[in-house]
């Protein structure tokens, strides 16, 4: 775990990307008229999305969605089944490119962009009916996760060079290492359908933090989880987002979760913004109690 964070703020490869990161996130901020020196490198909100909508035929599955996500945040996205809570997220990762609205990651438009790029920007996910390379192992699944970083060409890979082999050694490691933070190491070789469920769940979780994200999008991670098994994942997040210094946007309908983990909150109803803000206010706002948390 120790060496994860050290890993994270050394001078590893992960880290020249962080900083090239951020020196491209100087740049936009720069381009759109703001001067370093005046503002902090670190002024623009992990995510910021405005006026975001899309429609399918005559629905408005998303209409003029709003939404600031700072830097180290635990936000919560609620609402009625239907609302449009996974179209956001597949808006934000380029599954769907939206009919208006701009999407700022650190700043940066990354509106349109594909779902490969996004995720190279900083943006992973995961879904509301997990997803994972069942037949492959649980190590991996995590390395589909490195791969995205990992560069070797497919001629090293093709002739195994040693550049291959190199690479190859460095992302088992890195594998394994977060394998082991999520306590998976011991299962590296199963099969990764014969993972219990709840641990499906946290390998999903462990390959979208393999890409190296700004932003991690959990789509419903609860859902169909037992009492135990959402308390330990309670757990998980909240160990992801301090340990990780991770910012993380979180759709959920298990409310104890919800309310447990979540600073601010935006609850969606029929596609719209119907109340946003600190956690508990949003809870007891008289339109939400009444569109979705029922008396
Ligand atoms: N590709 C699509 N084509 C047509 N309609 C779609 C598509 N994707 C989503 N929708 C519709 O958009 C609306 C919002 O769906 P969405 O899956 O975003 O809801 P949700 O808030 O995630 O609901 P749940 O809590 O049940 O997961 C629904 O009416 C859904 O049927
Ligand atoms: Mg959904």
């Amino acid at each position: 775990m120790a060496e994860m964070n050290t890993r994270r703020t050394g001078k590893s490869a992960k880290a020249v990307v962080a900083a090239d990161r951020t020196a491209g996130a100087d740049k936009t901020r720069a381009a759109a008229g703001q001067t370093a020196g005046t503002e902090k490198s670190d002024a623009a909100p992990t995510l910021e999305v405005k006026n975001l909508s899309i429609s399918f035929g005559g629905l408005k599955a998303v209409d003029g969605f709003n939404v600031v996500v700072e830097k180290g945040q635990l936000y919560g996205l609620i609402g009625p089944n239907g609302a449009g809570k996974t179209t956001v997220f597949n808006l934000l990762t380029g599954v769907y490119k939206p009919d208006t609205g701009v999407i700022l990651l650190d700043g940066k438009n990354i509106t349109g962009r594909k779902t490969i790029e996004i995720n190279q920007e900083g943006i992973a996910r995961t879904f509301q009916n997990i997803r994972l390379f069942k037949e492959l192992s649980v190590l991996d699944n995590v390395k589909v996760g490195l791969h995205n970083h990992h560069r070797y060409s497919t001629l090293e890979g093709i002739l195994r060079l040693p550049s291959f082999y190199r690479v190859e050694k460095e992302m088992n490691e890195r594998a394994m290492e977060l394998l082991s933070v999520f306590d998976l190491d011991k299962e590296c070789d199963y099969k990764a359908s014969n993972l219990p469920y709840g641990k499906q769940r946290k390998l999903e979780i462990a390959r979208a933090l393999a890409t190296d994200p700004k932003l991690l999008l959990l789509d419903e991670p609860a859902a169909g989880m037992n009492p135990n098994e959402t308390a330990e994942l309670m757990e998980t997040i909240r160990f992801v987002r301090e340990k990780f210094n991770m910012t993380i946007l979180l759709i959920e309908h298990d409310m104890k979760l919800v309310a447990g983990i979540c600073e601010r909150l935006t609850v969606l109803n029929f596609g719209q913004v119907l109340a946003q803000g600190e956690t508990s206010k949003v809870l007891n706002d008289r339109r939400v109690i009444t569109a979705y948390l029922g008396e």
